[in-house]
């Protein structure tokens, strides 16, 4: 029963089989192998459009690293106020920006679309004092399991493009949010404005497998220095390389990902006919939070369910009444359908 994060669960056999694969031999390293060539070309094809990539170790260092390469002394970037850059990355966007994030509104953890330009106005590039509008980033799914529409997406861009700035998409859950909506990845990301992106694998299956994705591969150049500085040019990159190749074998990582959203959609059925338990707000990847008496949540631990009590959300106050805890559940690829039924008879 374990529902804490996606990325609790280990790696799938078809990755770890591939990974182990590589493991002999020899190949060249930092990146210029034939394998990291072989899976450079499969990212574009996937995109369809000539991308540039570079792998990293983590969900945070993709971010931090993405917003660095398009900052400028002084430099603002917009996020949610939830969001994952703001909350979870202990200031690491700033840190290798020398940048600095400002948050901005908007319901169900999507940044809304006239409060982000209302924001931007305030930053005009000539505000020595105040610093300037450097860049936008959106999270797909969101930190609280949503998914931006490709219409949401649209305004977004067009409230960054209107002022001249770049936008960068988080997608530690990229997989989960494309399969919700049930588009392609070109048409979620630079079909819509998306300049860069943070492309996860680990919370789907993968080991340790991030990277960063320019649909731009001219403006990728100073990359490559970033990354270095930063340390996170993998000698052994391969072994990234061959995560990912397993991961994009005929279609594994979306299979996985709809998988897990499956689960989650299980997951949300069982606790609506839960008596005492309801959803928090809708969600349609693979995060559910519920609102549940303490009562059920404890005996839910007791029983060994491993989950994260929530903090409520400041624009939610009222949300939870004084018996009721608000909990995150997360279903990954290796969910299983007796972890879900198991789980809502420890509830129940
Ligand atoms: C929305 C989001 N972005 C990025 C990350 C990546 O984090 P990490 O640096 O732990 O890989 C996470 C992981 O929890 C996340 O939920």
């Amino acid at each position: 029963m374990f529902f804490a994060s996606d990325n609790w669960a280990g790696a799938h056999s078809k990755i770890a089989e591939r990974l182990l694969a590589e493991s002999g031999g020899f190949a060249t390293a930092y990146g210029l192998s034939e394998l990291d060539r072989k899976v450079e070309t499969k990212f574009s094809e996937i995109f369809e459009l000539d991308v540039a990539i570079f792998f990293v170790a983590t969900g945070s260092a993709a971010n931090s690293l993405s917003l660095a390469s398009v900052q400028k002394p002084g430099g603002i970037t917009f996020c949610h106020s939830e969001a994952h850059v703001a909350e979870d990355e202990c200031g690491s966007p700033d840190f290798f920006s020398s940048a600095r994030l400002a948050t901005v509104s908007g319901a169900a953890g999507k940044i809304d679309p006239g409060a982000l330009a209302a924001k931007i106005a305030r930053f005009p590039q000539d505000a020595v004092h105040h610093g300037r509008a450097a860049a936008v980033t959106i999270t797909q799914a969101t930190e609280i399991g949503t998914v931006y529409s490709l219409d949401e997406i649209d305004a977004i861009a067009a409230a960054a493009k209107a002022n001249g700035l770049p936008l960068h998409m988080d997608g530690a859950r990229f997989a989960n949010a494309l399969v919700a909506l049930g588009t392609t990845p070109a048409e979620m990301t630079w079909k819509r404005g998306v300049d860069i992106l943070s492309f996860g694998g680990t919370k789907n299956g993968c080991w340790c497998a991030e990277a960063i994705v320019f649909f731009d591969p001219g403006k990728a150049k100073e990359m490559h220095f970033i990354r270095k500085r930063a340390a996170q040019l993998f000698s052994k990159s391969r072994f990234i390389a061959s995560q990912f190749d397993g991961y994009f074998q005929d279609g594994l990582w979306l299979d996985l990902a709809r998988h897990s959203n499956g689960m989650a959609d299980r997951l949300r059925s069982g606790l609506e006919k839960t008596h005492g338990a309801r959803l928090a707000w809708p969600t349609t990847s693979n995060e559910v939070f519920a609102i549940v008496p303490k009562s059920s949540a404890k005996t839910a631990e007791d029983k060994g369910a491993k989950f994260y009590e929530w903090p409520i959300p400041e624009s939610q106050p009222g949300l939870v009444g004084s018996d009721e805890t608000l909990i995150r559940l997360v279903t990954s690829f290796a969910t299983t359908e007796a972890h879900v039924a198991n789980f809502l008879a420890c509830l129940a």
